[in-house]
């Protein structure tokens, strides 16, 4: 089974990210030279995805602008002769058929899937979030697609979080079925340490049916008023199994500050023009740190 379809919400305000995103989506902000969001269409691209669909809103034309050709840019480039970066620009414009929906009021991570219910149609499809960024980026979504040929259910990334975190992410009951695969029983949004579960919290990736749409539609306002993702999947565990897929190897939230400077640092590390500089640069301030304390 192939799945076609990558659903990548882009809707929100990033208000963790203010006052810059006051003019610019969190979605645009770079991790090296590209975009936030380009680290999940690439991701999607490698698992063999056709269409990305992505949810945008007021304010977020610039995702729209950068995966868009730049006619002006690029015969510049071309006059002088800049190959690679030319070759980098139209890349970025040639990647994969990109669709956008506007959600016209931010209702919601599970309100924003539902704007999508007609371009995705009758088929299973992912949904990324885009400030989730993982160190076996390629290897993620393919496990979440053979998981969900082989155990025929939904398909949800998790990870295990310390205690004094579960109050931030969706938390699953589960009973194990097999080696990083368990089967979802029950999943509560942001529980309070004493309440959780479990430590098994929900990372941004979920492989999911188009059943979807209608258990979300069936789903009232919940925690700050907004349609949550979490109590439509609870309402569709009573029809589908839900399986869980503990993913191996780091994860980053972009979407919050620290997170952001660590993958930044991460990626960099990763970067034959940029490492030996940054290690020199990182082992000269921690030694300055040491020595201070
Ligand atoms: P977050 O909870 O991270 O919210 O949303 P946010 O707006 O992106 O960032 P903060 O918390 O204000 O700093 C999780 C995902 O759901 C999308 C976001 O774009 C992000 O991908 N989302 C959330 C929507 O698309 N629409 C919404 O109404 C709410």
């Amino acid at each position: 089974m192939r799945i076609k379809k990558a659903v990548i919400t882009a809707a929100g305000w990033g208000t963790r990210f203010l006052p810059v995103t006051k003019s610019q989506p969190k979605e645009m902000l770079p991790l090296l030279n590209k975009p936030i969001i380009q680290y999940s269409v690439e991701e999607a691209i490698a698992c063999g995805i056709d269409l990305v669909v992505i949810i945008t809103s007021m304010g977020k034309r610039a995702i729209e602008d950068y995966f868009d050709h730049h006619f002006e840019l690029e015969s510049m480039l071309e006059r002088k002769g800049e190959t690679r970066l030319l070759e980098e620009v139209r890349r970025s414009s040639n990647m994969v058929d990109i669709g956008y929906i506007r959600q016209k009021e931010q209702l919601g991570l599970g309100h924003a899937v539902l704007t999508a219910k007609n371009m995705v149609g009758n088929e299973p499809f992912f949904l990324m979030l885009p400030d989730d960024l993982f160190e076996n980026r390629e290897l993620v979504l393919k496990e979440m697609m053979r998981i969900y040929e082989n155990y025929q259910g939904s398909v949800v990334a998790v990870k295990r979080v310390a205690e004094d975190e579960v109050n931030r992410y969706g938390i699953i009951e589960y009973k194990q079925v097999a080696d990083r695969i368990f089967k979802v029983i029950d999943l509560v949004e942001k529980p309070r340490s004493e309440d959780a579960p479990s430590d098994l919290a929900i990372m941004g990736r979920y492989l999911l049916p188009p059943e979807i749409f209608g258990a979300i539609q069936e789903t009232s306002p919940g925690r700050n008023g907004e349609i949550q993702l979490t109590d439509a999947l609870r309402r569709l565990l009573k029809q589908r199994p839900l399986y869980a897929y503990e993913f191996e190897g780091e994860r980053w939230d972009a979407g919050t500050l620290p997170g952001w400077l660590e993958v930044t640092i991460a990626l960099a590390l990763q970067e034959p023009e940029i490492a030996p500089r940054l290690r020199k640069y990182l082992h000269k301030i921690s030694s300055e740190t040491a020595s201070a304390v």
